[in-house]
């Protein structure tokens, strides 16, 4: 039963559920802390960063040079990306395959910073993802969602983290999956990244007006998720009083 339906099922008004947008770098925790506050405010979540990767793993299964943009945006016009939630987490699938796993793998992130940089792909993403979250109950992130995809969400929040503090986190999660990295490969990796999020010419990263900046370089992720649930309780509070103060 969806939440819509419990409320009017117990006589309740319906309540309002909001749209929570977040940016940052990459390597922020942003994913991670997004998909944490979706589950315990039951909304849905949407890695905005996993169709930029869809698109990319299938350029490079055709053999689409990524930096080829008329093919490269004819890609993400037809390209059918789907997010499929189970219980632990949610599977992306394209054209009906599932690239969980795929989209991940070094040859696209590396592959990745021309079809971010495609006007043409940009669109048809951001048309995508304000379809995706328009009726709200939706915790969206990634780099312009605060800016170009939703910049009237009723909460947006731009998270930042020193590069040196993202590489150690970086570092810690390829040891846990038991790949080997070293610090300063890492490190550059994620400049390089965060300089091309920032200079790109459409949707580059900034933070937006209205977007509330948390700095996770000295939080745990409890602090981090805890806080945008409080965020979000808050502003659910004061649309339903001013909601309220209407009838
Ligand atoms: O967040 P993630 O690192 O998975 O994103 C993959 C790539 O997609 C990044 O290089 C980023 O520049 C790009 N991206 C973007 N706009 C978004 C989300 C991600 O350009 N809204």
């Amino acid at each position: 039963m969806s939440n819509i339906e419990k409320d009017l099922q117990a006589g309740e008004k319906p309540a309002i559920r909001i749209k929570i947008a977040i940016d940052g770098p990459a390597a922020s925790g942003k994913s991670t802390t997004a998909r944490e506050v979706a589950r315990r405010l039951d909304y849905l979540y949407i890695d905005s960063g996993a169709m930029y990767r869809a698109v990319t793993r299938k350029a490079l299964d055709l053999g689409i040079p990524t930096d080829d943009d008329d093919a490269v945006a004819a890609i993400s016009a037809d390209i059918l990306i789907e997010f499929r939630p189970n219980k632990e987490k949610t599977e992306i699938y394209v054209d009906g395959h599932d690239v969980s796993a795929g989209i991940r793998l070094p040859e696209v992130t590396r592959a990745i910073n021309p079809v971010a940089a495609n006007r043409r792909v940009r669109e048809n993403l951001v048309a995508r993802q304000q379809a995706l979250g328009k009726a709200g109950g939706v915790v969206m992130d990634g780099r312009d969602i605060t800016t170009v995809v939703f910049p009237d969400a009723e909460l947006k929040i731009f998270m930042k983290a020193t590069a040196e503090e993202r590489a150690r986190r970086r570092l810690r999660e390829l040891e846990a999956k038991h790949i080997s990295a070293e610090y300063d490969a890492v490190l550059k990796d994620i400049e390089v990244r965060d300089h091309a999020d920032v200079s790109r010419q459409h949707g580059p990263l900034r933070q937006a007006d209205g977007a509330v900046l948390i700095d996770t370089t000295q939080l745990t992720f409890e602090e981090q998720v805890t806080h945008i649930c409080n965020l979000a309780r808050e502003m659910i509070d004061d649309l339903s009083q001013s909601d309220d103060a209407l009838e």
